[in-house]
């Protein structure tokens, strides 16, 4: 195992209600709010007039933003900057999933940082200071409720970025899975599949004896085989939804990535799709990971599928390798399907125009040629986005 620091501040309020708590820890720091939200789901599912009666009984004096788009744009952002600044922000409050957690962590530090935001999303070691960031979820997926992280997208440059700053970790998060239950099913099937990929980006490393974190990995992969379908079917199972929220947390709070080394293969491909064509994270995720699998399955690499197949999927160990590697990387395609999701890129209408300047893209973003799982070079990409057509 390598050396590593393990580093969590965030305050995690979990469970029904919880959200009243949070006031409690965002008195502290003042009075004055950004509330951060997307493009109305928390006005239809009464979400909206409950966090507002909250902060108007604590007192606060709310400004709000709304319009966050999924893949935030660093347009957003600037907007959210400026708001922040007239109103005299102490604090950003995001009311939503990973997009709006993200928008308001950059708007935290773009507030407190003298130049344009994309400077901090290029070069976050710019980032000397943020806001307090307080994070309301409403969607499972990202991890982003408890990790140093946002993705911004800047269609002008056709760049999806991922800025990571310690000064970006919400200072307290509230998961209330009941909050959960209004989600689209292709969201939550989409949620799902992102849980699964920051799992596997870690499981699937080089490191070999990091062997308790591969148990926590394997762990949070049958939760999500378990609970996925249980919330798809029944949208309002509290343990379902409570069990995929904290699997979600769990995935990208640092836990499964200590002592491992080495960079992630699919969310470097995936960017590239959310920057092109706006496509879903976790739906791109679930179209590029069964083909990432097959083509990175070698002599190499198989024991770790073997372990995945039989650990995860509980299939028998008594086949041979290829097999049993392959039954593994079968049912987690099989499983996508089930969940609804699409598995090519056909199907969002996506051609082959822009695989080699996407290829181009990613492996630089990710230094997916010297630090992926198994190298890939951009040819490597390209075939990998192409036998997802
Ligand atoms: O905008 P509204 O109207 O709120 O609708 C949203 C949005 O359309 C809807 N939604 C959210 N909660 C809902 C709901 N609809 C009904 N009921 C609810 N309770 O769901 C849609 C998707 O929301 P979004 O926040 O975009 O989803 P997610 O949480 O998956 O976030 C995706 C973004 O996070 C980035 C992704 O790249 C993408 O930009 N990621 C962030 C990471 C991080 N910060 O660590 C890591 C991830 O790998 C990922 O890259
Ligand atoms: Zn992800």
């Amino acid at each position: 195992m390598e050396n590593f620091d393990f580093y969590a501040p965030t305050k995690m309020l979990f469970g029904r209600g919880k959200a009243a708590g949070l006031m409690k820890e965002m008195k502290p720091f003042g009075t004055k709010v950004l509330m951060v939200y997307g493009g109305g789901s928390i006005k239809k599912n009464g979400i909206y007039e409950a966090v507002k009666a909250l902060l108007s009984e604590n007192g606060f004096e709310v400004r709000e933003l709304s319009g966050v788009t999924p893949n935030p744009r660093i347009e957003k952002v600037r907007e959210g900057v400026q708001a922040a600044r007239e109103s005299g922000a102490q604090m950003v409050l995001a009311v939503g999933g990973g997009s709006c957690a993200d928008c308001g962590k950059v708007i935290a530090a773009g507030t407190l940082y003298d130049g344009d935001p994309w400077e901090i999303v290029k070069q976050p070691e710019r980032i000397k200071a943020a806001l307090p960031v307080f994070v309301i979820l409403t969607m499972s997926a990202t991890g982003s409720e408890m990790n140093p992280t946002a993705v911004i997208t800047n269609p002008e440059t056709r760049e999806k970025q991922g800025v990571h700053s310690s000064f970006l970790y919400p200072r307290a998060s509230s998961l209330d899975p009941t909050y959960l239950y209004t989600l689209p099913a292709i969201q939550t099937a989409s949620g799902v599949a992102d849980i699964m990929s920051h799992v596997f980006e870690e499981y699937f490393k080089r490191t070999e004896d990091a062997y308790v974190q591969d148990k926590f990995c394997e762990g949070l992969l049958k939760t999500c085989i378990k609970w996925g379908p249980v919330a798809l079917t029944e949208p309002e199972d509290y343990s379902a939804r409570a069990n995929l929220m904290w699997a979600a947390t769990m995935a990208l709070n640092g836990l499964c990535a200590c002592g491992k080394a080495g960079k992630w293969s699919c969310h470097a491909m995936a960017h590239q799709l959310g920057a092109y064509y706006d496509v879903t994270h976790g739906t791109a995720l679930a179209i590029l990971t069964p083909a990432w699998m097959r083509y990175i399955l070698s002599e190499d690499t198989a024991g770790k599928f073997v372990d995945y197949a039989v650990n995860v999927w509980g299939f028998p160990r008594d086949q041979d390798t290829f097999t049993l590697a392959s039954m593994g990387i079968d049912a987690t395609e099989q499983f996508f399907i089930d969940c609804g999701l699409p598995t090519h890129l056909s199907e969002l209408g996506i051609g082959d125009r822009d695989l080699e300047a996407m290829a181009e893209a990613a492996v630089p973003y990710a230094h997916l040629d010297t630090m992926a799982y198994v190298p890939l070079q951009v040819q490597d990409v390209v075939n990998i986005y192409r036998s997802c057509l």
